[in-house]
């Protein structure tokens, strides 16, 4: 008995080291963990509500609502993106578009292969974007998406017109 209350004590112990670690995980910055992982911090916005990584990989970054933001070209993040994270890349990745002539194309993955290089891949399926890492040097502003679904009203409306 007094074993099993030594086991279950420790067992505890583990669990609140657990919990403190996930909580505190989730509080640590983001950003932080780009970096750490060869990547820049620019690459997600201020706005992100929280995040969490599995031992899988799985990197799920969830911001307050969509919102769009601007590297080179203009680029939506869903609520949630996920990704599979690896030392300088973020491959397989969910809710993240980017604007190319007009069509929002679903960005696939993002690598940074040489950070000498000073630029930055990401893989929009139907082309290879290389942008300069200098892009991504600070985490940008996202703003609501609300902006966006007026500008692509008033693209169709001009379309229309054409
Ligand atoms: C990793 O684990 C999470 C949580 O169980 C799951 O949702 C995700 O699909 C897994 N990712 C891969 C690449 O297996």
């Amino acid at each position: 008995m007094a074993y099993f209350t030594i086991k279950l004590v420790h067992l505890l112990t583990i669990l609140c080291i657990c919990v403190s670690r996930a909580s505190s995980s989730e509080s640590g910055s983001i950003h932080d963990l780009l970096v750490s992982r060869g990547l820049p911090k620019g690459l997600v916005p201020e706005e992100v509500k929280s995040y969490r990584l599995w031992d899988n990989g799985t990197l799920e970054v969830i911001l307050e609502e969509p919102c769009l933001t601007k590297y080179e070209n203009r680029v939506l993040f869903d609520r949630v993106v996920r990704g599979n994270l690896r030392y300088g890349s973020l491959m397989g990745v969910v809710g993240l578009s980017q604007e190319e002539l007009f069509l929002w194309l679903p960005v696939k993955d993002i690598i940074v292969d040489d950070p000498t290089s000073g630029l930055i891949l990401f893989d929009i399926g139907v082309a290879h974007k290389q942008l300069s890492l200098s892009l991504f040097e600070q985490p940008p502003h996202c703003k609501p998406q609300g902006i966006l679904k007026n500008h692509v009203r008033k693209q169709k409306g001009f379309e229309a017109m054409r």
